[in-house]
């Protein structure tokens, strides 16, 4: 049996440094922190982020992300992947904020789903999510009047992932449809393909292609001559009337840059490496990627395969690196192989912008009794995409 070895991996600061040397307006909202960050190397950090939670008391909910870092999952009072997190903040009607350790579109799903009166912090607001921000409303709706003239808007529903913005999540609310994560995909899919009118024979799935695509072929059946991509730069998406009327499944041409780098090589290398090895992948991984895999799933799917897999088993895991770091040295000690996927680190760098210095920061100012960088949507948008929220909520 071979000994599993903890990864040794560290956030490289290098992608950080770029990132922090200058603004990208497509994938981040502003890299200046509004305040006084306490420095890194504040050797009373860990302190502090205690002593303002304990302070906070019951007022304060801090939600955590599996991709977040370990400094910050330590201050979470759940943790969990994009559907679980949603689920839990709607559950805390009596915290008056909740800190939001994860991305822009999470913190904006936690302020629709909880009550006015609630305020939702995201302590670093460069931590955006570039796949979100690969469709704006302006596209979606252009897309809709695409659909509309080669006449089949009618006949389709708009599924899509929580990985969107506000803004999007609005008009899937809208036009009739409802938001799905990776952990819910199909049952949104068989919903929005089911819905009693045989006139709903279509899907317009935002913003990831991989995950529409993903599921509907491995999932659903589905071949993969039924999805068509829609490209947002091109003229009518690239796509002439016809297709859109003989494609089932319209997806949208987004993706994870983090997932996009596991390769069909990358499975080949690792099975070639490790005898025996289970590659599990999450489904924004390319479909090459997913159909050779052995398991894919959500990052909570992950984390239960791996708690549910026997001593002296091998996994490659396709996913963000902060949680299969974790989960290789959580499993270490009980014989558990757990490995990267990819020979190259491959961390989320928008989700490592939260770190403790932002987290600390952000507790700090709660206590003394200013709110900051507070996420909050408009009543409007809030309205309609709630409705989409609470279809996905409602799925059986
Ligand atoms: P999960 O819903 O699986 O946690 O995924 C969220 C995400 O952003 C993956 O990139
Ligand atoms: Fe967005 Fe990909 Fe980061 Fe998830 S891992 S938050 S999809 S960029």
């Amino acid at each position: 049996m071979t000994t599993a070895q903890p990864l040794d991996v560290q956030p490289t600061p290098l992608a950080l440094l770029l990132l922090g040397r200058e603004a990208d307006p497509r994938s981040e909202r502003g890299v200046e922190c509004p305040g006084d960050l306490p420095a890194p190397s504040d050797p009373d950090l860990v302190a502090r982020a205690r002593a303002a939670k304990e302070k906070l008391g019951d007022k304060v909910f801090v939600l955590g992300h599996h991709y977040q870092r370990d400094e910050v999952i330590e201050f979470a009072d759940v943790t969990g992947d994009s559907f679980k997190l949603a689920r839990d903040a709607a559950a805390r009607p009596d915290a008056e904020y909740i800190v939001f350790c994860g991305v822009h579109f999470m913190a904006e799903s936690a302020d629709i789903l909880t009550g006015d009166d609630q305020q939702v912090v995201l302590p670093d607001l460069a931590a955006g999510c570039s796949m979100a921000d690969m469709a704006t409303a302006e596209q979606v709706a252009e897309c809709w009047d695409v659909l509309t003239e080669a006449g089949v808007a009618e006949a389709t529903v708009p599924v899509s992932y929580m990985n969107s913005s506000a803004d999007i999540k609005a008009f899937t609310g809208k036009h009739g449809g409802t938001i799905c994560t990776s952990s819910n995909a199909k049952r949104a899919l068989d919903w929005a393909f089911g819905q009693g009118e045989p006139r709903h024979n279509k899907v317009l799935f935002l913003p990831d292609q991989h995950l529409g695509r993903n599921t509907a072929v491995r999932d659903m059946g589905m071949s993969l001559e039924d999805c068509v991509v829609y490209n947002p730069h091109k003229p009518g998406g690239g796509l002439t009337a016809e297709e859109l009327r003989a494609a089932k499944m319209i997806l949208w041409r987004g993706h994870c840059s983090v997932h996009g780098r596991f390769s069909l090589d990358s499975v080949n290398d690792v099975r070639a490496r490790i005898p025996g090895v289970n590659v599990l992948v999450h489904p924004e991984c390319k479909h090459e990627v997913v159909a050779a895999a052995d398991y894919v799933g959500s990052t909570e799917y992950i984390i239960k395969a791996l708690e549910a897999a026997p001593a002296g088993s091998k996994w490659a895991i396709g996913t963000e690196l902060n949680l299969v770091r974790r989960l290789a040295n959580r499993f270490a000690d009980e014989g558990k192989e757990i490995v990267f996927l990819d020979k190259t680190v491959c961390f989320c760098s928008t989700m490592n912008r939260i770190d403790l210095p932002h987290l600390v920061w952000a507790l700090e100012s709660l206590a003394a009794g200013k709110v900051v960088n507070r996420i909050q949507v408009d009543p409007e948008t809030e309205s309609f995409a709630k409705l989409a929220l609470e279809r996905m909520l409602a799925l059986p």
